[in-house]
This record gives C-alpha cells, sequence and structure tokens, in this order.
C-alpha cells in the first residue's frame, strides 16, 4: 500500500473538500487496467468488399498520410468534398490551441447540407424521414427541406437576424428544428441549441452566456405521452435574459400558451406566404456555426463553439468512413438533437452526404417497449446508432420485444456516450445484430466535433468494449501526468497531438477557460480529452472513462467503469455504477449501485456479485459495498452521475448500512437543473 495517496485523502478530508479535489489529486498514478477482453469480431468478407474503406492498407496509408501531411490529406478532401463560393488560400494556420483551418474560403454549411444535392438525383430523395411519438409521420425530401429551410432564413432575417447573431433553439425532435438549424446556418447566424429536458433557469443561463437575440420554440414536445411545457420554460427564462428580442413558436402539441405581443409569434404566421428564394450567405471557413452547451466538471456549463468549413469536413468525413454511408441507405441516430451526436450525426454529416436520416420524437418505451424495432422494422433501417445507456434498457426490458420484429434489415450498428460494456457489446452483437452486422463503438466528444476514435466497419477486427483504432487525421497519444507516452497496456491520460479540422475553437466568450482546460495540463503542447484510456497489445485504445472516476484501492488506481463491466455480465445484474469511498486501510473501498434484471434480490445475491467480480478481475477489485437499487442518477445524456454515489457511498459508510435502497429518482431530480 502506498502513503501517499492515503495521506492526502486524509487531508482534504478532514479540510472537508471534496472527493473530487482528492481523486483529482491521485493522477500522478497510472491507472490500472484490470479488465481482460480476447474476443475478436473481424468484418464479413462480403461487408468489407463493398465498404467505403474496405482494407487494413487502404486505412493505414490513409492514417499515415495525415499524420505525415496532414496540409496534404485534408487540403485535398476540402477541395473535392466541400462546395466553395471561393477556395481557400490555406489548409491550415497556427499551432493547437489556435489552429485556423481553410483561411480565405468562403462557404455555407446550409448549401453544403442542401442546395448542392438539387442538381443531382437526389433532389427528390428523402432527407429527413420523421416518427413522431403520437405515430404522426413526416417525409422531407432535400428539394422540401430546402424550400422550407430557405423560407425560414427569410422569417429570420425579416425578424431583425443577422449573420453574427446568436439563436438559441429549445425544441423537440421534431423536423422544424433541423429547418431552424440550417436557416440559421443560411444566413450565418450561430445556433445554440439547448436539449428540451432543461429548465428555465438553464436556458436563461444559456442565453444570457450567448447574448441570444431570438429564441426559437414550441408550444411543446412528447415525451413518454405527456406534454413538455417549452413555450413555458421559454417564459419564464426571459424574465432573466434581456438580450432576447423575439420568440418565433412552433405549434406542436396544440397546447395553451402565452402570446405576448410584440415578442412572441406563430411559426406558421411567418412562414405563410413568405419566398422560398433565399441565397446561402458567403461566408468565411472560420465563421462560427454553433455554440453547444456542455458541463463542466464543476461551475457553469460551457459553451463549446465550432466553426463552418472544418466542422462540416469532419462531420461529412466521419459519417462516411465510420457508418459506410451509402446512398441508398436508411440511417438512424437515436441521439437528440440537444446533444452533439445529434448535430453531427442526424443534421450536418448525414444530409451533407445527401443520405436519408430518420428521425424520431419521443422515448424508447412508448407506447410500448418495442417502439425502436417497431421503427426499425418499418423503415426499413439499415444502420442504427444508439447508446450503451439504452442498450442497457433494451437488455433489461427483454428480448421478447426485439424479437417480435423484422430485424433484418439492418446492416451496421454503432455506440456512443460511454464505454460499452463488453456484455452490452455482446448483446447488442447477437440480439439486434443477428450476429451479422459489425458494431461502430465512436470515441468522440462535444469538443471534437465529430468521431475520433473509432472501427472501421470494413476493416477493423472489433473487440467487445474498445474503441479499436484512431480514423485517419487523429493523432492520439496515452501519457502519464508529466505527458511522456506511455506504454503498451499501461494506462494513463488520453490526448491528441495534432490538430484536426473539426475541434473546437474556443469557449464562447471565455478563450482563457478554453486554453486552460483543454490545453493547459501539457503546457499547449496536446489537447487533453479528460479521459483514461490504455492500448492493448495490438495497439487498440480502451476508453477507462473520465478521469475523475478512477479510484485507488491499496494504491491500485482501478478504472470504476471495469467493475461495472465485471458487475454487467453476471445475469443477475442490468446496470451497475461503481464509487470509491474513503476507506481507512484500503484508501478507497469499493461501492457498487447495482440495478437489478428482475425484483430486487435476497442478501445472498450480493455475495454472489463480489465473488463474481473477484473472479473477472481479481481480489484487488473485491467489492466493499454492493447495494441494490432501482434507479441511477443520470445527467440529461444519460450519463453516470457518479460524483452524486461518491458522496452517498462516502456518507453511508460509518452507519456500516449497506441494505439500503437508494431513491436515486429524487436526487436526479435536483439535479435537472444544475446539471448538462
Ligand atoms: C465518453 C458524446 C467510451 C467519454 C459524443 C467522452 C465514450 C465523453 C465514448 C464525451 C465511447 C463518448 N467509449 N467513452 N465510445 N463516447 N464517451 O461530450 O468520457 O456528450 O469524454 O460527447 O463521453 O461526451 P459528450
Amino acid at each position: 500500500m502506498r502513503t501517499g495517496p492515503i495521506a492526502s485523502q486524509r487531508f482534504f478530508l478532514s479540510r472537508g473538500l471534496s472527493t473530487d479535489s482528492y481523486l483529482l489529486n491521485l493522477m500522478s498514478d497510472a491507472i490500472e487496467s484490470v479488465l481482460h477482453e480476447d474476443r475478436l469480431f473481424a468484418p464479413a468478407a462480403e461487408f468489407s468488399a463493398r465498404a467505403n474503406i474496405s482494407s487494413q492498407a487502404q486505412y493505414e496509408a490513409m492514417w499515415q498520410r495525415a499524420k505525415d501531411d496532414p496540409t496534404g490529406f485534408w487540403g485535398d478532401l476540402a477541395t473535392k468534398e466541400l462546395d466553395w463560393f471561393q477556395p481557400f488560400e490555406h489548409v491550415m494556420e497556427g499551432d493547437m490551441p489556435d489552429t485556423k483551418w481553410f483561411t480565405g474560403g468562403k462557404i455555407n454549411a446550409s448549401y453544403q447540407c442542401l442546395d448542392r444535392h438539387l442538381k443531382t438525383a437526389r433532389k427528390n430523395k428523402a432527407a429527413i424521414i420523421w416518427e413522431g411519438e403520437p405515430g404522426d409521420t413526416r417525409t422531407l425530401t432535400y428539394q422540401q427541406l430546402h424550400h422550407e429551410v430557405c423560407k425560414f432564413a427569410n422569417v429570420l432575417q425579416k425578424l431583425g437576424a443577422e449573420a453574427g447573431d446568436r439563436i438559441t433553439l429549445y425544441m423537440p425532435m421534431v423536423p422544424e428544428l433541423a429547418i431552424a438549424m440550417l436557416a440559421c446556418a443560411r444566413i450565418g447566424a450561430t445556433h445554440s441549441i439547448i436539449f428540451g429536458g432543461f429548465s428555465a433557469d438553464a436556458i436563461a443561463d444559456r442565453n444570457n452566456d450567448a447574448q441570444a437575440k431570438l429564441v426559437v420554440t414550441a408550444d411543446g414536445g412528447w415525451r413518454r405521452g405527456k406534454e413538455i411545457p417549452l413555450k413555458a420554460n421559454v417564459d419564464k427564462s426571459l424574465e432573466k435574459s434581456p438580450s432576447v428580442e423575439k420568440v418565433v413558436v412552433l405549434r406542436r402539441t396544440g397546447g395553451d400558451v402565452d402570446m405576448v405581443p410584440d415578442r412572441d409569434y406563430w411559426w406558421h404566421d411567418l412562414m405563410e406566404g413568405e419566398s422560398a428564394d433565399h441565397e446561402a450567405a458567403q461566408l468565411d471557413s472560420e465563421h462560427p456555426l454553433f455554440i453547444l452547451y456542455t458541463s463542466g466538471s464543476t461551475g457553469k456549463p460551457k459553451g463549446v463553439l465550432h466553426t463552418t468549413a472544418g466542422y462540416m469536413l469532419g462531420a461529412q468525413m466521419t459519417t462516411r468512413w465510420v457508418f459506410d454511408l451509402k446512398d441508398e441507405d436508411t440511417y438512424w441516430c437515436t441521439a437528440d438533437i440537444g446533444w452533439v451526436t445529434g448535430h453531427s450525426y442526424i443534421v450536418y454529416g448525414p444530409l451533407a452526404n445527401g443520405a436519408t436520416s430518420v428521425m424520431y420524437e419521443g422515448a424508447p418505451n412508448w407506447p410500448d417497449e418495442g417502439r425502436f424495432w417497431e421503427i426499425i422494422e418499418k423503415y426499413r433501417v439499415n444502420i442504427f446508432y444508439t447508446a450503451p445507456t439504452a442498450i442497457r434498457a433494451f437488455i433489461k426490458w427483454g428480448d421478447q420485444w426485439p424479437q417480435k420484429y423484422d430485424l433484418s434489415s439492418l446492416r451496421l450498428l454503432g455506440s456512443v456516450g460511454e464505454p460499452i460494456n463488453p456484455e452490452a457489446w455482446m448483446w447488442y452483437h447477437r440480439t439486434i445484430g443477428g450476429e451479422r452486422c459489425p458494431i461502430v463503438d465512436t470515441w468522440w466528444q462535444t469538443e471534437t466535433g465529430g468521431i475520433m476514435i473509432s472501427p472501421l466497419p470494413g476493416v477493423t477486427a472489433t473487440k467487445p468494449g474498445s474503441c479499436t483504432m484512431p480514423l485517419p487525421g487523429v493523432v492520439p497519444a496515452v501519457v502519464n501526468e508529466q505527458g511522456e507516452p506511455l506504454g503498451l497496456n499501461e494506462g494513463g491520460l488520453l490526448v491528441m497531438t495534432q490538430p484536426w479540422p473539426h475541434m473546437l475553437r474556443t469557449l464562447y466568450g471565455d478563450h482563457e477557460r478554453f486554453v486552460d482546460v483543454y490545453f493547459g495540463k501539457f503546457g499547449g503542447k496536446y489537447y487533453f480529452a479528460g479521459d483514461g484510456a490504455r492500448r492493448d497489445k495490438d495497439g487498440y485504445y480502451w476508453v477507462l472513462g473520465r478521469v475523475d472516476d478512477v479510484i485507488n484501492v491499496s494504491g491500485h488506481r482501478l478504472s470504476t467503469m471495469e467493475v461495472e463491466s465485471a458487475l454487467v455480465s453476471h445475469p443477475l445484474v442490468a446496470e451497475a455504477a461503481v464509487v470509491g469511498f474513503p476507506h481507512e486501510l484500503k484508501g478507497e473501498g469499493i461501492c457498487c449501485f447495482v440495478i437489478p434484471k428482475g425484483e430486487i434480490p435476497a442478501d445472498e445475491a450480493k455475495k454472489e456479485l463480489i465473488k463474481h467480480v473477484r473472479e473477472q478481475i481479481g481480489a484487488l477489485a473485491t467489492p466493499d459495498q454492493v447495494r441494490f437499487t432501482t434507479a441511477l442518477p443520470k445527467t440529461r445524456s444519460g450519463k453516470i452521475m457518479r460524483r452524486l454515489l461518491r458522496d452517498i457511498a462516502a456518507g453511508k459508510e460509518s452507519a456500516g448500512d449497506t441494505t439500503t435502497l437508494e431513491d436515486f429518482s429524487v436526487l436526479a431530480k435536483l439535479r435537472e437543473d444544475t446539471e448538462g
């Protein structure tokens, strides 16, 4: 046992500092990876033969060129794949953190997604196939989407919006959200989308931070059969956000709303009779396309800013490479557009590729747990992209739901948002993919703009739980606290050593914080993602979760994710969250919060699970506590709030009470207003 961490833990605890600062203090040691996974799934020969990137040699040649000659690699792609009003002069200028891309060029993201397809056979192809939660449907071809976007661009301009203004979009998952995004992009206004689950205070904070001039919202949206009162939340937020001059309100649910004269306007009134002629603004490559707020580890949310040309090139190419997108595919990403996944992989990436993108408004279990599978069967979806938190819910709901539907149209599956537990991966592979679909486990972040580390489905042999290899143009490394590269199988900090076109440019209004948060740790040399990772003997990347989710047991630094994966591999367990708590002897003990698949089992089951983790990982990872629960506190995007659980685990320790059933829904509600 090392004395350092324990002594410092006492130091922190005795001063009433949070366990967070204690955990950060532990980062000087390497992370030990204890999860062993040997299963390997090579792509089928028929899949590879037809794939957009089809051989290891092709991938390696692309990756090497992008690393050695980024200017040539990205410059060629930008020339070939983006439609320019005026060609760029320089591919890249400046080092990280302030690299500029494709300077001197003029471009428009809305034009890239729409206008250029109208000259091709895609003109009358479905751009968006939309299904509302109550069962209403709509399909918009590229031509029709273009028509609506042009009209709404005219509407925004008549309301006084200009290039450079910020516009908040607080809307349900309806086609008008995509229309509003593309209309903003068309006139050069920067959109800031706020997820429909956020409260009035959260909207006000974001409006104020961005100094938004307009808000586009709806009367309400549907979620599990209930109406979410979007307009009422906006009304409340505007009491505290004076920069907003006007509000556009879409009628979606038909619920009652208060319309304030000379401030609030109905979408349908403004659109009626509006011209569908609108010329896309010719914008600089580095023109701000959107701000997306993401929660920081402390304090106020961070306004991640993305610009136009680099972001678009990243979204477009990563969609094509990773999802192997073909013109005939029906592609469905289940994310909410309020998160970055929806920005890049429902709207900008698929539309720039001229793809057909499915969009669903509501919950996966409404009216029953078969809804997603019904949608796949109905539209013959070929490519399906979802999150591990959803996959674990599907497993809990039972195989009878997917088994009721014909999922044979699927040819590729994707996962994003968290490390996927190997057992959840295997279930996804068997039960949804019919053992025939490659799975792309895509690692990336709001800040990275697009997928960074992921299998290429026609190339990479996958291992359950590993996001495998970096995409062309991405040069990651696993380093220690001093920034020195670590060897294979050594866990450390995941960094990016070279800039890429779709990286964030700043945190809106706070460039200093941007430099500090992402580049401060290694003196500006590397982008630090905040995640821990290791590379295995084959060079595959395994993301171990956020570094503040690491625990230190008797001097061994363990990733909580690996203990969770061991738990989830037991047939009793649907979902698990593992945190450390102060422990006299070990420094930190291991506390497991477990959602069982069925009823809460008898106490015997706890011993069984402890034994199971010991068998899977080894004695050093023996859980000290197992607590059964029916829910876990999560952020709005489905990530477990381990920080909350740490407090609970620490507080209950002295009482020696390990049997309590926690009701996390209350805690989660308390956090809703503050947490991203
Ligand atoms: C985590 C979502 C492991 C990671 C696109 C990252 C993942 C954070 C994966 C970003 C993955 C996302 N494997 N971990 N495939 N994908 N993460 O900004 O910790 O909502 O830093 O972006 O999610 O979350 P964000």
